[in-house]
């Protein structure tokens, strides 16, 4: 009898494929620039290493991006979605303009900003000693950015309720698992005190020495500690694991969570090799968001601005 895994396998392979996906291939630049995946590692990893750090921003710009309008680069334009509330703390813009540029002069106008993103997050997280994965490839770059609404309804805010949440990652084509996996990201990464002050003043399921240490340098009213961050992990905060998990079983996150007694978060926080292999799936997932491909949109010269 056939076992549930290899159902499981047997859908997805005669499952068609979705049209989004399709057309992204992890051999995209085999041909036309060879040595575009390597130039991107080494020069993740030279950032990394300058500021471990970067490796969390860049996987946040990667999310950021792909949530709003696609895998698209659209986040990357300057002026525009770079502004809106959720947008601003971003960072790690001048790292991909910088890859950008070793790309460029290797192969002139071929590898896209939306995919340099997306293997900039795979190998920043492969960095901070994370999983790996395979990069679909083939995305192309937008002409246009979204719009202040599009962004804010596309980006969940920390308050969300579980149900608002499932509802918007499932219209992505995200289950709760996926969330579940992709929330694990913030084993990485700091956060500005506005951000988690109503965790740590109003919440209820928040270890309370935890709490008092993280407001002695958070205070309680708003428009102040606007500079004030603390790491999303407080246990290896530049490492990426699944003390993320652990740390919300013991009501040490850093930020206001809907799903921390889930039953998904008790089993990564036990099971390390189910998180990472849960967190590279979704990541795949999320990198197929409504990319553009074919003759849609465009291969930016510079990630930050239109041709
Ligand atoms: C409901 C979904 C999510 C919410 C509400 C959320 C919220 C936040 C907030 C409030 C911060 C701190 C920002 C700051 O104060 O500077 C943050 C940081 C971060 N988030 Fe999320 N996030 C979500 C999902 C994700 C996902 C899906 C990923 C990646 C796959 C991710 C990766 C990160 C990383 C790596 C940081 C640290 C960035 C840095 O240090 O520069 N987040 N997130």
């Amino acid at each position: 009898m056939a076992s549930a895994s290899s159902c499981l396998s047997l859908l997805l392979v005669v499952a068609p494929a979705s049209s989004a996906s399709a057309q992204l291939s992890s051999t995209f630049y085999d041909t036309s620039c060879p040595r575009a995946l390597a130039t991107i590692r080494s020069a993740v990893n030279a950032a990394v290493a300058q500021e471990a750090r970067m490796g969390a921003s860049l996987l946040r710009l990667h999310f950021h991006d792909c949530f709003v309008q696609g895998c698209d680069a659209s986040v990357l334009l300057a002026g525009s979605e770079r502004t809106v509330a959720p947008n601003l703390s971003l960072r790690g813009y001048e790292v991909i303009d910088k890859i950008k540029a070793q790309v460029e002069a290797i192969c002139k106008q071929t590898v896209s900003c939306a995919d340099i993103l997306a293997v900039a997050a795979r190998d920043s997280v492969v960095a901070l000693g994370g999983p790996s994965w395979t990069v679909l490839l083939g995305r192309r770059d937008s002409t246009t950015a979204a719009d202040m609404n599009t962004v804010l309804n596309s980006l969940p805010p920390p308050s969300s309720s579980l149900a608002q949440l499932i509802r918007e990652y499932g219209n992505l084509g995200l289950n709760p698992t996926d969330m579940a996996a992709l929330s694990g990201a913030h084993t990485i990464g700091l956060a500005h005190c506005p951000n988690y002050r109503a965790h740590t003043y109003n919440d209820a399921n928040i270890d309370p020495t935890f709490a008092r240490s993280l407001r002695a340098n958070c205070p309680m009213a708003n428009n102040t500690g606007g500079d004030v961050t603390a790491p999303l992990d407080t246990t290896t905060p530049a490492r990426f694991d699944n003390a993320y998990y652990r740390n919300l079983l013991s009501r040490k996150g850093l930020l206001h969570s809907s799903f921390s007694t889930d039953n998904t978060v008790r089993s990564f926080a036990s099971n390390p090799s189910a998180f990472s292999s849960a967190f590279a799936a979704a990541m795949v997932k999320m990198g197929n968001i409504s990319p553009k491909t074919g003759s849609q949109g465009q291969i930016r010269l510079t990630c930050s601005k239109v041709n």
